[in-house]
């Protein structure tokens, strides 16, 4: 989950990270009283989970309220790389005197930590990455001993940041670890961190990325999703408990286990071609153990998609047998058929594994409406493709 620059820097600030939150609003009114409260020239900023916003006008000065509320009903709506801006975040300017860029990241190919960091800092980082590489450095963090003050100092002079903020920027750098580690981060990023003209550091802007796997561990998380950013099937999902991710196609995809959905993506996309270009809908893995609930549910999301004209549900007996996940099919109609709920869209079957014959047998014998069985991947694939095309 990524959260906003104003949650970041809550985040930031519960770990004793120099930053300034400033006020949270919704509309011009609001940023209005909110740069009364502030006083002073203050700066309002688009908040949506996309980068690059300065360059889009979501970042503006304000020199007095009214001019703060003007701005505010400029950026207020904005599409922002297709993010609607709907919130603000309004600060007080600060007396910048530098920028740097500064983050922590998982560096899964080395399973490791790693620090990337710049005395370039302001401007968007993977440009100074492409031009001026010497001016970028990572340094790798080994997760047993972690950034203390000295490792600090470390990589606030490898990054070239001047020498007289490394005793201002080094304990910010520790803090900034802290939050990495204590809140499960996979990304803490800041750019720009800033010195000030006075010599004090400070975190202007933050993007923080949590590890959803670690949610269990941080209930206070789930007031920073922003449900209304969220797509609404994969939000339906969540709270059924589904695997699920939407994408843009038409052939909505059940099945069991990651790899077998993950290849029937591939074997649809492949099969689609001869139909003009169909695509799956979705990936959704309703797992080992497939019981008539899981799978109404799984099937009930998908046809409430409307870019679904077909379903391919391709299962793979193997703990759970074939005739239980039949069984499951057909008690999964019956389910829908109480919710008021009509499979309407025609569902293309592979049963194959365990006890495939009777899974067979047994949809055969339900004679359920626009349900078709093929008995190989490829030949269902082509099929739920092709009743997409029509
Ligand atoms: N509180 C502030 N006071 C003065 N200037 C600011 C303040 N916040 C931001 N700025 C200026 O605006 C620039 C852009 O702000 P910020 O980094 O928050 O957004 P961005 O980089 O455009 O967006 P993103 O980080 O999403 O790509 C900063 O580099 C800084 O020069
Ligand atoms: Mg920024």
């Amino acid at each position: 989950m990524d959260l906003m620059e104003y949650q970041a820097k809550t985040v930031f600030a519960k770990h004793g990270v120099r930053t300034t939150v400033g006020e949270v609003v919704h509309t011009p009114e609001e940023a209005r009283a909110a740069a009364e409260k502030l006083g002073g020239t203050v700066v309002v900023k688009a908040q949506v989970l996309t980068g690059g916003r300065g360059k889009a006008g979501g970042v503006k000065l304000a020199s007095s309220p009214g001019e703060a509320e003007e701005k505010a009903r400029e950026i207020l709506g904005l599409d922002i790389k297709g993010h609607i801006v709907k919130t603000l975040n309004i600060v007080p300017a600060a007396a910048i005197a530098e920028e740097y860029y500064f983050s922590f990241l998982i560096d899964r190919a080395n399973r490791n930590y790693l620090c990337i960091a710049s005395a370039a800092g302001g401007m968007e980082i993977e440009e100074v990455a492409h031009t001026n590489p010497d001016a970028v450095a990572k340094i790798s963090i080994d997760p047993a001993t972690g950034v203390d003050e000295a490792k600090a100092r470390e990589i606030a002079t490898q990054a070239g940041y001047p020498a007289d903020v490394i005793d201002a920027v080094a304990p910010e750098i520790v803090k900034l670890y802290e939050v990495f580690l204590a809140e499960d981060a996979t990304l803490v990023e800041v750019n720009p961190l800033v010195k000030l003209k006075d010599g004090n550091v400070e975190a202007l802007d933050g993007k923080v990325s949590l590890d959803e796997n670690a949610d269990f561990r941080h209930p206070e998380f789930a007031e920073f999703a922003d449900s209304s950013a969220e797509d609404p099937l994969e939000a339906m999902a969540k709270a059924k408990g589904l695997n699920y991710v939407k994408l843009d196609g038409s052939v909505g995809i059940i099945g069991n286990g990651a790899g077998l959905v993950m290849s029937t993506l591939d074997v649809v996309a492949y099969a689609g071609e001869e139909f003009g270009g169909v695509k799956p809908a979705n990936f959704l893995d309703i797992g080992g153990g497939a019981s008539a609930e899981v799978m109404a549910n799984g099937l009930e999301i998908i046809i409430s998609d409307p870019q679904v004209e077909s379903v391919f549900v391709n299962v793979f007996g193997g703990i759970t047998a074939c005739d239980a996940v039949a069984n499951g099919i057909v008690q999964a109609f019956e389910l829908l058929a109480g919710r008021n709920e009509h499979v309407s869209k025609p569902l293309v079957v592979r049963l194959d594994g365990n006890n495939a014959e009777e899974g067979r047998r047994i949809l055969d014998e339900a004679g359920l409406a626009g349900l078709e069985r093929v008995d190989t991947m490829d030949g269902a694939a082509k099929r739920a493709a092709e009743l997409a095309a029509k």
